[in-house]
């Protein structure tokens, strides 16, 4: 059978693969089973790539791609495997920027590739054509008119150096190594400015207007430089649509790749992430009330934001965990709201335990989920699937909020944006617009964290300092093990 026949029959599966994976993402019980689908198509598409195909290939390039291939497995198997679960979204950042730089590099080679093809002596400023003939019959360009195949490359270099830098400084930002958004001055019309200039610079290269290795390097850094300057002023809690904005333009420089070299698989996968992420995107942007153009031509969380809102003063109460037992055992509802603290914690199994022993006390128990509670998307899902709370138990935030009336005790454990009222209250705040979790309108409020400090937005919360609250202070795990013992004690 032909090569090309076999290679396009294992595109096929791969990119059937990948569509299962995703759909079977969608759900905590399939989502492990789906991954492994989407792996198994994708080993199948990398290894047909490497090795199906009519052209002759000098032995020491399969030990080039093998040595990395493994290297690559063995640092990504080991940091995955180690990696704790509230650091998992610094790690999706970190493999999202490599994904980009990949795309990025892909780019520049196969600019030189065509260069190549344009003079046999190329002359060009920086010269990786050595490399991209080494690489020749691999990367075998598609059947392409060469302006098409020059725009691809343009945008794969652009977008993938953006989504590099930017997942970053992302990274950087949620290990809190960068912990304050940075603005230089006017920085929206500075982006604006310099996004455009990227268009234009690549417009011109591709229509052979700027000719020459040297563009190519210039409008590398030019992106990379925007890449930075994009991410560094948001703040804010508005760090997740940026991230699955990275995510999507991963996926849409990827796609450029497979559209370059003709290879239907890395085409649907990167089409796949693009879409997935700018849908994921836009589901953001509706959860934080936050419209996309603000978060593509301006930061947002900023202005008053940086200042973290008005000052607040009152007092606040604090409960013993038997007395927030005692409110409990007596309720007839009770509605939990996890957040960060709850992972960092590592208090799903006990807080499942607490759940458990209040129904068998006719207390009815519902989890409330903030859609962008925790640090990356569906974190609380995933933290209480680990601990096998059904899956019925846990209501969405629009679902939810108008139950808060009706019940006689919300018990928030580690949460604090997304339960924080100045999202109504206080246009000053940066949080101001984002829809929040309506806790203030239960009866009795208790909030478990370790202290006073701020949740991830770095301001402060009225709902501590509302009548109704009651603070349970201490590490989730300890506290709701207190309460769970003074429970059984009842
Ligand atoms: P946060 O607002 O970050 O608040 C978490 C709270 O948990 C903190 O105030 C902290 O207070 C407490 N805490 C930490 N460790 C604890 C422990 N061991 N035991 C008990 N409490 C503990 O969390 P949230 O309400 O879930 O909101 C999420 C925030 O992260 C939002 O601003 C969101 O925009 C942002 N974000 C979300 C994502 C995604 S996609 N979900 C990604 C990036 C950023 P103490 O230090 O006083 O204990």
């Amino acid at each position: 059978m032909n090569t090309q026949y076999i290679l396009d029959l294992i595109y096929l599966i791969g990119s059937v693969t990948f569509v299962i994976g995703l759909k079977m993402l969608s759900h905590p019980d399939t989502a492990r089973r789906g991954n492994l689908i989407a792996c198994f198509g994708m080993t199948l598409a990398i290894l047909g790539t490497i090795f199906i195909h009519d052209d002759e290939v000098k032995p020491i390039i399969y030990t080039l791609i093998l040595v990395a291939i493994g290297i690559g497995t063995v640092a990504g198997w080991m940091t995955a495997k180690k990696v704790q679960m509230t650091k998992m979204p610094e790690l999706v950042s970190i493999f999202n920027g490599m994904g980009g730089a990949c795309a990025a590099l892909i780019s520049l080679i196969e600019f030189q590739h065509m260069s190549l093809e344009k003079t046999e002596n190329s002359n060009q400023l920086f010269d990786l054509s050595k490399l991209a003939e080494l690489f020749g019959n691999i990367g075998k360009h598609a059947e392409m008119n060469p302006t098409a195949k020059m725009s691809m490359i343009m945008a794969g270099l652009v977008i993938g150096s953006v989504s590099f830098a930017g997942s970053i400084i992302a990274w950087a930002k949620l290990n809190g190594t960068l912990n304050k958004p940075i603005r230089l001055p006017k920085y929206n019309i500075l982006n604006t400015v310099i996004m455009i200039g990227l268009f234009v610079y690549a417009f011109c290269i591709v229509n052979g207007n700027a000719e020459g290795g040297m563009h190519v390097y210039l409008l590398f850094a030019a992106s990379l430089i925007y890449g930075v300057l994009f991410v560094l002023p948001i703040g804010g809690a508005d760090m997740p649509v940026v991230i699955s904005l990275l995510n999507s333009f991963t996926g849409l420089a990827a796609a450029c790749g497979g559209f370059m070299y003709g290879n239907k698989a890395m085409l649907t996968g990167g089409i796949l992430v693009g879409s997935a992420g700018t849908l994921l995107t836009l589901v953001m942007c509706k959860a934080m009330n936050r419209p996309l153009y603000s978060v593509i031509f301006g930061a947002f969380g900023g202005g008053a934001a940086a200042a973290g809102g008005r000052e607040l003063t009152g007092s606040i109460k604090e409960i013993s965990p038997s007395d927030a037992a005692v409110l409990m055992n007596y309720s007839k509802k009770v509605i939990i709201v996890p957040g960060y603290g709850l992972a960092v914690a590592q208090a799903q199994h006990i807080i499942h335990e607490l759940e458990l022993i209040l129904e068998e006390r006719g207390v009815e128990v519902k989890y409330a989920i903030h859609p962008v509670a925790g640090r990356m998307p569906g974190h609380m899902n995933v933290l209480l699937a680990e601990a096998n709370v059904s899956y019925d138990k846990l209501s969405e935030m629009e679902e939810i909020n108008p139950e808060f009336a009706t019940t006689d005790v919300v018990l928030v454990v580690g949460a604090n944006d997304v339960v924080n009222p100045a999202a109504h209250n206080d246009p000053a705040s940066p949080i101001f617009g984002m829809p929040i979790l309506d806790v203030e309108n239960a009866k009795n409020i208790i909030v478990n964290k370790r202290s006073m400090n701020a949740g991830y937005a770095g301001i402060e919360n009225e709902l501590f300092y509302n009548p109704k609250n009651s603070m349970l202070f201490g590490d989730a795990k300890a506290a709701l093990s207190k309460l769970v013992a003074e429970l059984k004690g009842m």
